[in-house]
């Protein structure tokens, strides 16, 4: 085993069950089913869908990989594991990368508690027949602040319970739980009669949407945001696992699985809408239309839609806090290893500050949707930007990570290669996109707010 970057005795997965069980909680989330969905349906379909799987498996994987190999390889959180790899100067990426958790995590928290209030709504009371005025009471005012409350609430407590206890038990019951929900939804979608134009809006390509550097950027922000990439997550969770296994083939199944989630659940979604004819609401999607075209049809399947619509929202739920665990997870790891904080003391007060900064995204929906702009379009892509020169350039031997005590497999130096060059050039050619697109929307919010 690598020496370990902080001294104290860390706490360990039990299993590798149990280690890609929670990375795979941590990246499937409400990205692969509120955010991607609704992306997609922003961007013309199939042509985006396409594209969100080149950048996840060519950037992607590559920036996973180098994320597992020094959380492992450092066995420590992001700011001590950069010092431990790269020298005192790289602890400020640390620092950005816990700044990065609490910035998602408050408007996270937010739309997992609309997801509480919806499968609630399953249950009692049924949902409402004007699904646009609804999702206006759900996502703004008392509501909105205490459904956010409940889920930062449940969240903390699980991270508090500490990594074996906590975060594995949880990630063990509720990935599966979570897998089977969703494929038993796609295949009630699939007998659903009128649901075959979905498919095909959702797999057919309109090449003349391809070639658009705005559709690139946000194909690759969802990349980031999806595999839980750029800002530690992965990093501080492989900090948690010491076996000497091979991490490719970690890297393969949690990237497989977070594609796969996200794939099946647009099986869901888009079936679903067009069986019922609520195509048009998909041509003008906005972040809301997850929350409103599914719950109209929700009604309109009578009974029968009320028990689908509590199991996707319940669904969607899951997913949402085992994401919202690692968020909180690089954040608490970073108190504890760096201030020597009790692991209840620093979910406590991380988790209690990052639910007071999601007030003003509970309170305007335009606001949530700046924040997630900054957050993936600035601080995921340019983390992952950070990160790759990091593994390509600063670190002195990387791929004696990857399997220690094995011997290098042929691709290993073309992992190395791919991180130096191809993957940065990437990243700045999307930033230079991204930057004054995200800096416009910004000044356009602000100026619309104060006038
Ligand atoms: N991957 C999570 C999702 O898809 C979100 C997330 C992003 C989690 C970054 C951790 C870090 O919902």
């Amino acid at each position: 085993m690598s020496a370990s970057a902080s001294g104290a005795k860390r706490e360990q997965w039990s299993s590798r069950r149990g280690f890609v069980l929670a990375a795979v909680g941590s990246a499937v989330g409400l990205g692969n089913m509120w955010r991607f969905s609704y992306l997609t349906a922003e961007n013309g379909g199939a042509a985006f869908v396409l594209f969100y799987l080149l950048i996840a498996v060519l950037v992607g994987l590559p920036l996973l990989l180098a994320e597992l190999v020094v959380g492992r390889g450092a066995q420590a959180s992001p700011i001590r594991a950069l010092e431990h790899f790269g020298g005192r100067r790289w602890r400020p990426l640390g620092g950005v990368f816990v700044l990065t958790g609490f910035l998602i995590l408050s408007y996270y928290g937010v739309i997992a508690g609309w997801t509480l209030r919806y499968a609630m709504a399953g249950i009692v009371g049924g949902f409402a027949a004007d699904a646009g005025a609804h999702f206006g009471e759900v996502a703004s005012g008392w509501d909105a602040f205490a459904f956010h409350g409940l889920f930062m609430g449940i969240t903390i407590g699980i991270v508090a319970g500490g990594v074996k206890r906590g975060i594995e038990r949880t990630a063990v019951v509720l990935m599966p739980t979570l897998f089977a929900l969703v494929v038993g939804l796609a295949l009630y979608a699939f007998w659903l009669p009128g649901s075959s134009a979905g498919y095909a809006y959702y797999l057919s390509p309109d090449f003349s949407k391809l070639l658009s550097a705005s559709v690139l950027k946000d194909a690759a922000g969802q990349a980031f945001f999806s595999l839980s990439l750029g800002m530690g997550a992965m990093l501080t969770f492989a900090s948690y696992f010491d076996r000497e296994r091979n991490l490719a083939g970690e890297c393969l199944t949690i990237g497989g699985a977070d594609v796969a989630v996200a794939f099946v659940a647009g099986l869901v979604v888009f079936p679903l809408i067009f069986a019922l004819g609520l195509e048009q609401a998909v041509g003008g999607s906005t972040l809301g239309a997850l929350f409103i075209t599914l719950p109209q049809t929700f009604v309109e399947l009578g009974m029968v839609g009320r028990l689908v619509g509590c199991v996707f929202f319940a669904a969607l739920a899951v997913g949402a806090l085992t994401s919202a665990i690692s968020l909180l997870e690089v954040v608490v790891a970073s108190a504890v290893d760096g201030l020597g904080w009790s692991r209840r003391r620093a979910a406590w007060l991380a988790g209690g500050s990052a639910t007071l900064l999601g007030i003003p995204s509970a309170a305007s929906l335009d606001f949530l949707g700046l924040l997630d702009a900054v957050a993936n379009n600035v601080f995921l892509l340019g983390g992952g930007l950070a990160l790759s020169l990091f593994v390509g350039f600063a670190m002195r031997d990387p791929s004696a990570e990857i399997a220690p005590g094995t011997v290098a497999a042929r691709w290993w130096p073309w992992w190395r290669r791919l991180l130096r060059y191809a993957v940065p050039a990437f990243l700045i050619f999307v930033l230079a996109f991204a930057l004054p697109e995200t800096w416009a929307a910004g000044v356009a919010f602000f100026a619309s707010a104060g006038g």
